[in-house]
C-alpha cells in the first residue's frame, strides 16, 4: 500500500523550522560535554569504601566477622561521642615522636600511646559493636551511595574524608598489640590454670602411687603368707606320714607313759617259728592264731595305760559321730526298762545300750524311756543290735524298720550286728536269710541312706574281724565284746586299736559271771584285788573296774536298776589308777575268781597288794585253800563258798 501523502494542511511552515534545528543542535552541543564529565566523575574509585573495609578488618570480635562478610560500607567507624580529630591527631603525634626517639628506649611510650590507641578502638570497637547488633548488614557488592557511606543515625563529628594513612597504620599495631596482649593474657591465664591444674594433677598423681605403694605393699604380704602357707604345706607333705586314726584318739594309742610289758603275753610257739610266720605276714592275714600263738613276735605284748585327760569321755567314731565312753546297759531289765532308761537320762546317760532282741532286751520300752524323759533327740546316742535269726540283707533293712518304731526315732546312732551266727537254742528252726556279711551290706547301705550314723559288730573273734575288715566297704566302728578283769580279751582289744576301732565292753561288772552264777555271786565285784584298790582310791570296786577299762581305752556299758549306782558308775573321771595298780589287775587275766570268805581269799587279796602277778597265784591258793576248808569244815561260811564254787564249776 503507498503511503498517504501529507494534507497541505498539515505541513510545516519553514521558518519556524529552521529555529527548532538551530535549538536542538545547541542543546546537543551543551549536553555531549556534560555527560563526558559525568562519566568521568563515575569512574574516580571510591577511597571512603576503602577505608572503611580497611578498618573493620582490625576489629575484632563482631567487627572482624563482620568484615569477613564482605565490605561493610555505609557504618560510621566512631560513635556520636567518639574520639574526635584532635585525639586522633594527638594519638599520632605521641607515636611519631615515639618512632623519633628511637626503637629501643621508646617500648613504654609506644606502649602508652598503642594503649591510648587501644582506647580508641576499644571505644570504636564499642559503638562499631553496638551498631552492628542492631543493623542488617548489606550485601556485598550493593550499589554505594553517598548518603549510605555517611548516612545513618547521627552523623555528627564524623570524620568528613579518610583518615590519614599514619593514623590508620598506628591502629593496625594497636590492634595487634591488643591480640598480643589478649593473647599474653590468655597464656598466663592459661599458665595459671595450668599450674593449678599441674599442682591438683600432682596431688592426684601422688595418692595414685600412694595408693599402688599400699596395693603393692598388700599384695607383697599376700604373696609372703601364700609363700608361707605352701612351704608349711610343701613341709607337710615331705613329712613322713603320721597314721591318725579318724576316731581314735592318738592318746590311746601313745600315752605318756613308757610301754609296759603285759605279765601274761608270750609266745606260746617257739620264737624262731612265730618270726618265720610273722615274716610271711601272718600276723595280719591270720591275727586269731597268730595273736594266741605269738603274742610277743607279733608286737602285742606291750601295753600303755592311760591317765588323767587322756581318759576321754567320748569318742569320735566317724566324723561328727561322737559317742561318749560311758553309756548305760539295758539288757536284763525286763518290765522296769522304761522306768530305769528314764531315770538314767535323768541322771546323765547320754548313751543307752539296746537291741532287738527280746530274749533279753525290751527295746520297746527303752523308745519310751528315753522319749519321756525330755532330751532332745540329737542330745541321745542310741545303739541297737541285729538279732542273729535276721541275718542277710533284705531281712536286716526289716529288722532295722522294727528297731526305728520300738525305739520312737527316725535314725539310730550305731547299729551292730549282735553275733556273727546263730545257735539252736537262741535261734530254733529258724533259719537266717543269709550270713553276716549280707547284713554288713545292709548296714552299709542304711549309713549311705542316713538312716544310721555308724556300723559296728559284736561278739565277733579276731578271724571275723579280720573277715570283715577284707569285705567292709565301710570299715566297723565299733566292736562290742566282753571284757572284766578277769577275762580280759587283750588280743582283740589290741586288734581294734591296730584297725582304729573302738572297742566296747560289756559286763565289766561282771554281768556274765552273774549269769554262770545264776545270780549268787559276783566274783568282779567280790574280787579281793578291786577291793583293795578301790579301799585305796575311797572308790567301790564297779567304780575300779570300770576306771580299769577305761584306762585301757575301753567303752563301757554298765547295767544298774539302782539310782545311786547309776551315778557311781558315771563318776570316773576324778581318780586315776596308778600304772602298778593297772599292772595288778591285767594279771588278773585268765585266772580263776577267788571266792569271798574263802581262807586262802583274803591271803590272795594281801598277797595282790604286794606287786602284780602275785594275785593269780594267790587266789590259785585260796581256791584250793578254800576247797580244803570245804572238805573239812561245815561252817555256814564254808558251805557258801562251796556253793559258789560249785556255781562255776571251779575245783574244789
Ligand atoms: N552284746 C552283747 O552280747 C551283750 C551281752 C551282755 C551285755 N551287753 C550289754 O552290756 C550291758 C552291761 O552288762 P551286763 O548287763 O551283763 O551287766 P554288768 O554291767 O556287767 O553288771 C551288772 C550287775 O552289776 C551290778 N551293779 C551295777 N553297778 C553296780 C555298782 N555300782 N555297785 C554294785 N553293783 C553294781 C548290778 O546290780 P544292780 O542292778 O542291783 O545294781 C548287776 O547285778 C548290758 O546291759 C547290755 O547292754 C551286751
Amino acid at each position: 500500500m503507498a503511503p498517504r501523502p501529507l494534507l497541505p494542511r498539515e505541513r510545516a511552515p519553514r521558518g519556524s523550522g529552521r529555529l527548532l534545528s538551530t535549538s536542538l543542535m545547541v542543546l546537543v552541543a551543551l549536553l555531549v560535554p556534560t555527560l563526558v564529565v559525568f562519566s568521568f566523575m563515575r569512574s574516580l574509585p571510591d577511597t571512603r569504601a576503602h577505608f572503611t573495609t580497611h578498618n573493620a578488618r582490625g576489629a575484632s570480635g563482631a567487627s572482624r566477622a563482620a568484615a569477613r562478610s564482605g565490605p561493610h560500607l555505609g557504618q560510621p567507624l566512631f560513635g556520636d561521642k567518639g574520639v574526635d580529630a584532635s585525639v586522633l591527631a594527638a594519638a599520632g603525634e605521641q607515636r611519631d615522636a615515639a618512632a623519633g626517639r628511637g626503637r629501643s628506649g621508646g617500648a613504654a611510650h609506644e606502649r602508652r600511646s598503642l594503649e591510648i590507641g587501644g582506647a580508641i578502638m576499644r571505644n570504636g570497637k564499642q559503638q562499631q559493636e553496638g551498631q552492628l547488633g542492631s543493623e542488617e548488614q548489606p550485601q556485598a557488592g550493593a550499589p554505594t551511595s553517598p548518603s549510605n557511606a555517611e548516612g545513618g543515625q547521627g552523623g555528627e563529628g564524623r570524620p568528613k574524608s579518610p583518615p590519614p594513612l599514619h593514623v590508620t597504620e598506628m591502629r593496625k599495631q594497636q590492634a595487634a598489640q591488643q591480640r598480643a596482649d589478649d593473647a599474653a593474657a590468655a597464656q598466663r591465664k592459661q599458665q595459671a590454670g595450668t599450674q593449678a591444674e599441674q599442682a591438683t594433677r600432682q596431688q592426684q598423681q601422688q595418692a595414685a602411687r600412694q595408693q599402688q605403694a599400699a596395693r603393692q605393699q598388700q599384695r607383697q604380704q599376700q604373696q609372703k603368707q601364700l609363700q608361707l602357707q605352701q612351704q608349711a604345706a610343701d613341709e607337710e607333705e615331705d613329712a613322713p606320714p603320721v597314721k591318725k586314726p579318724h576316731h581314735w584318739p592318738s592318746t590311746l594309742l601313745q600315752g605318756k607313759g613308757s610301754p609296759i610289758p603285759r605279765p601274761s603275753c608270750w609266745d606260746r610257739q617257739p620264737t624262731k617259728q612265730c618270726r618265720e610266720w610273722k615274716g610271711r605276714g601272718e600276723c595280719d592275714s591270720r591275727p586269731g592264731f597268730m595273736y594266741s600263738n605269738c603274742a610277743d613276735t607279733c608286737g602285742l605284748c606291750q601295753t600303755v595305760y592311760l591317765h588323767g585327760a587322756e581318759v576321754a569321755q567320748q569318742v569320735e567314731l566317724v566324723r561328727g559321730v561322737v559317742m561318749p565312753m560311758v553309756g548305760y546297759g539295758t539288757a536284763g531289765l525286763t518290765d522296769l526298762t522304761a522306768d530305769a532308761v528314764f531315770t538314767a537320762i535323768r541322771v546323765g546317760y547320754r548313751l543307752v545300750d539296746s537291741a532287738g532282741a527280746r530274749e533279753w532286751y525290751r527295746e520297746d520300752l527303752v523308745g519310751w524311756g528315753w522319749s519321756a524323759s525330755g532330751i532332745k533327740r540329737e542330745h541321745l546316742f542310741i545303739t541297737s543290735k541285729i538279732h542273729p535269726r535276721h541275718h542277710g540283707y533284705w531281712t536286716v533293712l526289716e529288722a532295722f524298720s522294727e528297731a526305728l518304731q520300738d525305739l520312737q526315732t527316725d535314725y539310730v546312732d550305731l547299729m551292730l550286728l549282735h553275733y556273727p551266727e546263730c545257735w539252736p537254742e537262741l535261734c530254733g528252726d529258724v533259719k537266717p536269710e543269709s550270713s553276716w556279711k549280707d547284713s554288713w551290706a545292709a548296714l552299709e547301705q542304711l549309713i549311705k541312706e542316713k538312716k544310721l550314723r555308724a556300723a559296728g559288730v559284736s561278739n565277733f573273734n579276731l578271724e571275723q574281724m579280720q573277715e570283715l575288715l577284707e569285705i567292709a566297704e565301710i570299715k566297723p566302728a565299733v566292736l562290742q565284746a566282753n571284757s572284766d578283769v578277769l577275762r580280759q580279751d587283750w588280743e582283740l582289744q589290741l586288734f581294734c586299736k591296730r584297725h582304729s576301732i573302738q572297742f566296747q565292753a560289756y559286763s565289766s561288772l561282771g554281768g556274765q559271771w552273774l549269769m554262770q552264777t545264776q545270780g549268787t555271786w559276783n566274783p568282779i565285784l567280790e574280787h579281793p584285788e578291786l577291793t583293795q584298790i578301790a579301799r585305796a582310791h575311797n572308790k567301790t570296786t564297779a567304780q575300779v573296774a570300770l576306771r580299769w577299762a577305761l584306762q585301757h581305752g575301753q567303752a563301757v556299758v554298765p547295767r544298774t536298776t539302782k539310782v545311786n549306782r547309776m551315778e557311781e558308775n558315771l563318776a570316773l573321771f576324778t581318780f586315776d589308777l596308778t600304772d602298778a595298780e593297772m599292772q595288778r589287775l591285767d594279771a588278773l587275766d585268765g585266772t580263776q575268781p577267788v571266792v569271798p570268805g574263802d581262807p586262802g581269799a583274803g591271803a590272795a587279796g594281801a598277797g595282790g597288794a604286794g606287786g602284780g602277778g602275785g594275785s593269780g597265784a594267790a587266789a590259785g591258793g585260796g581256791a584250793a585253800a578254800g576247797g580244803g576248808a570245804a572238805a573239812g569244815g561245815a561252817t555256814a561260811t564254808q558251805r557258801r563258798t562251796a556253793r559258789r564254787r560249785a556255781a562255776l564249776s571251779l575245783p574244789h
